[in-house]
């Protein structure tokens, strides 16, 4: 409520000259109070596009099979039967809690008052904008619309000063006495953003490491190999941007159904890449009769083309490999020579998967190839083709590697080939620094590209762990979970076997493991949404949701990240 001592009619006066002055220019009655007003800061690039929906793949499709170099399924079913991918994350939309609050809402709004209300804000802001809302509430009312969060949620934020330092040790989760959750928490009503009274957001310093330094990685140029649709979605080219906008390394994409392509839906989509900055050329496959997986290599041939004398590796990778950034890929590369044969990568976690598939570079992981080697095999790719002794793209990658050099695989520790079904919480909440990721549109349904904004601020935080209070650990990015029973029986090390299909075969990759807990005893706010806006504030939401059955609300902690 707002302590207003204006008389009703001066508000209504003033109410209506607002409206003539600024009326024309949004809709009044919009039914989302956290709309702001053309001139309000905003904290998203402006960017009106709803968010993308995640479409699983559609079994059988000639889209499903871009998805991976390999286009097997997990080694644990070994006849063809492609297990469902498990179904997206629980739905967002509940009933709303509070019926009517619509149509109530807008006779209810209280007007603008004469002055701007005096809000805990905590930290210096601009006054708030004349629909009332704090900008401060701008990132959870936008989002919490695509979200569909409960019309009220329980709401807690946290101010985080990131203190860079190159000597933050990433593998230690250090503690901090403050807790995340809980404390400052306050209700905010989603339908009705003037009676929302901000919370105070409580500052934390945490020591993180330095930003990755701008740089260019003309030095690398990568191939795809997929369905014009599966390339055309909203989540395939803002992923894309993440690791490529302005970095200056090409993406030679191959597009499997070009022939049936318009000459106006090509523009469209070489537009789009080139919109998001990124440096893409979309080519035919090398003859229309070769499958997916055999492009998936052949598009070997159109990166020798299209590379420069700055060019030094060539990566293979899969339609959903995703790059947090290229940074720690080029060092990694970086310490061997690119004029000698090198076939770097990694195998599959599952050791089933490498019995069945071979020692290799598994595709979701990418298969980063010297230039030296590229050369070699790019002069024999139509007789690698004939050769290959299996289908999958990265079999036959491996294949023309050990029949036309003596190169063999250098396994890099940290690409992941992510043959994890299932919850992930697991893996993501282990301290992992991935180089890349992978399945995330598929086996799981994430948004990296989001996920990993912190990255953009602090480097390799992306997944960084600290303790908070006496029972919560953040994995920044993916979760804040909250352990019923402290965090003293809690060995960090060691990865929690949430995955569906773990088994001994993990062993040799990623064990050991420590048992699931419990949902009941591990209150888990996953990551859902984050922002970044021009000074570089980032802001984070990690949601627990409730079970509307039960009138329970969602739950929200918003991590502000301001240097
Ligand atoms: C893409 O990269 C190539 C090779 O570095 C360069 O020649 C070309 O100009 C770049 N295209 C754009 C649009 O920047
Ligand atoms: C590669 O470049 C050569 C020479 O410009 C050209 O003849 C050939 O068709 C190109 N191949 C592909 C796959 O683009
Ligand atoms: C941090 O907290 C954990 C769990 O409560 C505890 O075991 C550990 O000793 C603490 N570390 C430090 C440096 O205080």
């Amino acid at each position: 409520m707002f302590p207003s001592k204006v008389p009703r009619v001066v508000l209504l006066t003033g109410l209506v000259l607002l409206f003539l002055v600024i009326g024309t220019n949004y809709y009044l009655y919009d039914d989302d109070p956290f709309r702001p007003p053309p001139n309000s800061l905003q904290q998203q690039p402006s960017s009106p596009k709803p968010p993308a929906p995640v479409v699983p793949p559609v079994a059988g499709s000639k889209n499903e099979a871009s998805a991976d170099a390999g286009q097997k399924p997990p080694a644990a079913s070994e006849n063809e039967a492609l297990p469902p991918p498990p179904p997206p994350p629980p739905p967002a939309a509940k009933p709303s809690g509070q019926p009517g609050a619509e149509e109530h809402k807008t006779a209810a709004t209280p007007a603008p008052p004469a002055e701007s209300p005096k809000f805990d804000h905590g930290d210096e802001h601009p006054p708030p904008p004349p629909n009332n809302c704090p900008t401060e509430l701008d990132f959870l009312g936008k989002t919490g619309k695509e979200l569909k969060l409960s019309s009220h949620v329980k709401y807690s934020r946290r101010c985080i000063t990131p203190v860079f330092s190159a000597d933050v040790n990433r593998n230690e989760v250090v503690n901090i006495s403050t807790p995340l959750t809980g404390e400052g928490e306050t209700t905010i009503d989603m339908k009705n953003c003037a009676a929302n009274k901000l919370p105070q957001c409580i500052p934390i310093k945490l020591d993180v490491p330095k930003p990755y330094p701008k740089e260019k990685f003309n030095n690398m140029i990568f191939g795809i190999s997929t369905g014009y649709d599966r390339l055309n979605d909203a989540s395939s080219v803002d992923t894309f941007a993440h690791w490529m906008a302005d970095t200056d390394a090409q993406l030679i994409a191959l597009v499997t159904d070009m022939p049936e392509r318009t000459a106006a839906e090509l523009k469209a989509l070489n537009k789009r890449f080139a919109d998001a900055h990124i440096n893409a050329t979309l080519v035919r496959a090398l003859d229309d009769s070769f499958t997916t997986s055999q492009s998936h290599f052949t598009v070997l041939v159109h990166m020798l083309n299209h590379s420069t004398p700055e060019t030094q590796w060539y990566g293979l990778l899969d339609d959903d490999t995703f790059f947090p950034n290229l940074k720690p890929l080029s060092d990694a590369l970086a310490k061997f020579d690119h004029q000698k044969d090198y076939y770097i990568g990694t195998l599959s976690e599952d050791f089933a998967a490498v019995r069945n598939f071979g020692y290799m570079a598994f595709g979701g992981a990418g298969a980063y190839l010297s230039s030296a080697l590229a050369q070699k095999l790019g002069d024999n790719a139509l007789k690698c083709i004939e050769e290959a002794t299996a289908p999958e793209g990265d079999i036959i990658i491996r294949d023309c590697v050990y029949r036309h050099s003596k190169a063999k695989l250098t396994i890099l520790d940290e690409l992941w080939q992510q043959d994890l079904m299932g919850d992930p919480s697991g893996f993501f909440e282990s301290g992992v620094r991935p180089i890349n990721l992978h399945h995330w549109k598929s086996w799981f349904h994430l948004r990296p590209e989001k996920m990993s904004l912190a990255s953009n601020l602090c480097g390799d935080c992306f997944l960084q762990r600290w303790r908070f209070g006496t029972d919560e650990v953040l994995s920044n990015g993916y979760s804040i979970a909250k352990y019923r029973d402290g965090l003293e029986e809690l060995d960090l090390n060691f990865m929690e076997k949430t995955a569906s299909n773990l088994n001994n075969g993990f062993d040799f990759s990623i064990g050991p493991f420590r048992p699931v807990i419990h949902p009941d005893a591990k209150k888990s706010f996953l990551f859902e949404d984050a922002s970044i806006d021009d000074k570089g504030v980032l802001r984070q939401l990690y949601v627990w949701r409730g079970n509307a059955e039960i009138g329970e609300m969602d739950e929200v902690v918003e991590l502000v990240w301001k240097k």
